[in-house]
């Protein structure tokens, strides 16, 4: 588990506990998922190097501090991760938006591709994938596996709520990849759904169940 970071901050504790509840509302989801996602990407971006850059304040010449080095990607798993792409954009407003579509199959629970649109330099951006749920692993390390055969070198997973398994899986396919989460829960049910989880994020966001 060297790879995976909890990130659990009494705010962020919080409002999980809040988006968990069977009776919150669509509405309440979204908006809580989008500052959860927006509180995750402080942390997230804690070790962006900085480098020195001279200015001149009004009162005197000097020598400060801005962030270096890559620029980010942002890639959403559709359809549940969208929520939480406009809570890192407010932290960097002039990163890049790819976009991943892959749904389950409610059987198999194997993840299925149907888009792919992604910046056309991502392999030269640091890329923070973003799905609220890591159940089997299947969807985040597929995902990440597009990314890596279109060259990407520096991946990072964010996620709301883990299962162990996916935890598992995920370091198994893609050690190099870090991931960070606001939960670990217990484990999966038999339709691989985390426990106890929030129920399917997708559905939740958008009204769709
Ligand atoms: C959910 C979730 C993840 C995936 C996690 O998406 O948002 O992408 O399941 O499960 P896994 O770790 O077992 O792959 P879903 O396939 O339900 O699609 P949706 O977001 O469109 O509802
Ligand atoms: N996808 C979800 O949205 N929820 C789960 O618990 C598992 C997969």
């Amino acid at each position: 588990m060297k790879n995976f970071h909890l990130i659990d901050h009494p705010l962020i504790q919080h409002k999980l506990t809040i988006m968990r509840r069977a009776n919150t509302s669509s509405k309440d989801f979204r908006e809580l998922l989008n500052e959860i996602s927006m509180l995750m990407g402080y942390e997230i971006t804690r070790e962006l190097p900085l480098e020195n850059v001279e200015i001149e304040t009004p009162v005197a010449r000097a020598t400060m501090k801005r962030i270096s080095g890559k620029k980010l990607a942002i890639v959403p798993i559709l359809r549940a991760g969208l929520g939480m792409v406009d809570g890192l954009l407010s932290l960097v407003p002039v990163a890049r938006v790819g976009h991943i579509g892959l749904y389950r199959d409610p059987e198999t629970h194997q993840p299925h591709e149907y888009y792919c649109k992604l910046p056309p330099d991502i392999s030269h951006r640091l890329v923070i994938v973003v799905d609220p749920m890591l159940a089997t692993g299947g969807s985040a390390s597929d995902a990440i596996r597009m990314l890596k055969d279109k060259g990407c070198t520096h991946i990072k997973l964010m996620c709301v709520v883990a299962a162990p398994e996916g935890v598992a899986k995920l370091t198994a396919d893609h050690p190099d990849v870090e991931i960070y989460s606001a939960a670990l829960d217990e484990c999966l049910n038999d339709h691989a759904y985390i426990v106890p989880g929030l129920g399917d994020a997708g559905d939740r966001l958008y009204g769709t169940k």
